[in-house]
Order: C-alpha cells, then sequence, then structure tokens
C-alpha cells in the first residue's frame, strides 16, 4: 500500500519509495550510503539540516534548518557506471519539472545538473557511487533552497521567488514520482532523458568557462553527448567532450 509522506516517520510515496526521515544528520548522502547494504534501490533519505552537507568538487552545501529540502535517494538495479552522468540529468530534470509545476518557478539546468531560477542557484545534485565485485549502487543527493533566504548572492530559494512560504512536502513526492517516471524513461529510451535535459538546459548555445580538476578552458557549449558529456568547441575548432567540472556560463 503506498500512502503520502508523513513528517518525522519511515514512510512511502505513492510509487512506493521507501522515506526516512531525520531532524538531523551530518549528511543525508552519507547516510544513505551507509544503508546501501541493506536497504532496497529507491530508499529515501531525508534531513531537516546537515551539519556536513557536502557539495560538488568537494565543497561544503550550507544546510540550515528552515525548510529546504536535503534529501538523497538510493539507486541500485539497472545503474551501469557509464550513466553516471546521465542518472544526474534525469534527476534535474526531475527536479526542475516538479518544482516547476508545484510553485510555478521556471526552473533551467546548468551542466550538469545546478538547478537554476533567474539566473541564480535554486539547488543542486550531487551523484555519489559504489562498486564492488558483486554490486554497483549510486546514492543521488539533492538539495534544494526551498524557503530559507540562501547566504549566498548568485543562489536563490523558491521563496524568493515567489514571495510565498512553501511546504516542502508535496514538492519533495512530486520530485521522487518524477525521478522514479524519469529513471524508468531512461531504461527504456536514454535518448529521451537527453532530449528532456536539452529543453531545460541554460548551457547549451553559451559561451561557457569550464574548470575540471586539471585544468580551466573556454569554449562554446554545442551540446551533450550521449553519454551526458558536455560537447564544447574551442576557439581552435577542437571539440572537447567534458564528463566533469564545474561550468561558468559567459555569454
Ligand atoms: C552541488 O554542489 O550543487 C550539489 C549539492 C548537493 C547537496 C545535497 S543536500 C542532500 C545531499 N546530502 C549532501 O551532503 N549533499 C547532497
Amino acid at each position: 500500500m503506498s500512502r503520502k509522506i508523513e513528517k518525522w516517520a519511515a514512510g512511502r510515496t505513492e510509487r512506493g519509495m521507501l522515506t526516512l526521515y531525520f531532524k538531523e544528520l551530518d549528511s543525508t548522502n552519507d547516510f544513505a550510503m551507509e544503508l546501501s547494504e541493506s536497504c532496497p534501490h529507491g530508499t529515501v533519505v531525508i534531513a531537516d539540516t546537515q551539519k556536513k552537507g557536502k557539495g560538488r568538487m568537494g565543497r561544503r552545501w550550507e544546510s540550515p534548518d528552515e525548510d529546504n529540502i536535503y534529501m538523497s535517494v538510493l539507486l541500485k538495479p539497472g545503474v551501469k557506471p557509464k550513466d553516471i552522468t546521465l542518472l544526474t540529468l534525469a534527476g534535474a530534470v526531475a527536479a526542475a519539472k516538479a518544482i516547476k509545476k508545484l510553485t510555478g518557478v521556471g526552473v533551467r539546468i546548468k551542466w550538469p545538473n545546478d538547478l537554476m531560477a533567474s539566473g541564480k542557484k535554486l539547488g543542486g545534485i550531487l551523484l555519489e557511487s559504489r562498486s564492488s565485485a558483486k554490486s554497483f549502487f549510486a546514492v543521488m543527493g539533492m538539495g534544494i533552497n526551498v524557503n530559507a533566504a540562501p547566504s549566498e548572492m548568485n543562489a536563490v530559494s523558491i521563496k524568493a521567488e515567489t514571495g510565498a512560504k512553501t511546504d516542502r512536502i508535496p514538492l519533495i513526492e512530486g520530485i521522487l514520482d518524477g525521478l522514479e517516471a524519469e529513471l524508468e524513461t531512461l531504461r527504456k529510451d536514454r535518448s529521451r532523458i537527453l532530449t528532456r535535459w536539452r529543453r531545460l538546459s541554460s548551457t547549451l548555445g553559451r559561451e561557457v568557462r569550464v574548470t575540471t580538476r586539471k585544468e580551466v578552458f573556454s569554449g562554446m557549449a554545442e551540446d551533450i553527448d550521449e553519454d551526458g558529456r558536455l560537447i564544447v568547441r574551442m576557439p581552435d575548432g577542437q571539440v572537447r567532450a567534458i564528463s566533469s567540472g564545474d561550468v561558468m556560463e559567459l555569454r
């Protein structure tokens, strides 16, 4: 039997995903990783606040206890290491669509998975994976500024966009339902995820500065390839496919 999420209880979403709520955790991603052996695919860990919230590229994710979304989803069967980037794109598409549908806020996606509103960061996704001889699984962590005023200048919240407080619970349910649906689509026809991502992208067709762990360079963001890598054309005509890094949209 599926039922609606109730605060601070374990429950199930409409699509049967197991949800675990906490007042405070160090990081929902770390906790979901710890559960990975014992919990099924689709287990969701949600916290009101995180003491050691993690962002991409080793950054910290500020996690004030003011009605934002901090959640992580355990993804097990059907996940292949080469699909990691596509998974994050599917997560970003699910979140962008649910936010638009439930709050009216138009969200664009900055490659690979920054959720942007009015040109500022509304949320982000951190995908972490582990493999052993027997299995491969991933944890998809989502942080969304819902009601707290972000401390950073280039960040924004849903409340700042709409002027009203948003109830997190229906939004979480909408994102999780959307995520299940996008993952099903990904399993059947990955090209449809790419098409949906392209439609929501703020990055394609823009000049970008890319920072990877090894280098920084600029070029034109032309497209994403079938694995979700960003295709950047350099001023000398050379084309690069980027699988991880930070993108700044210049023009
Ligand atoms: C980014 O840097 O854009 C990704 C941010 C991801 C933050 C979320 S909050 C829930 C989950 N737990 C974490 O420690 N990080 C992710």
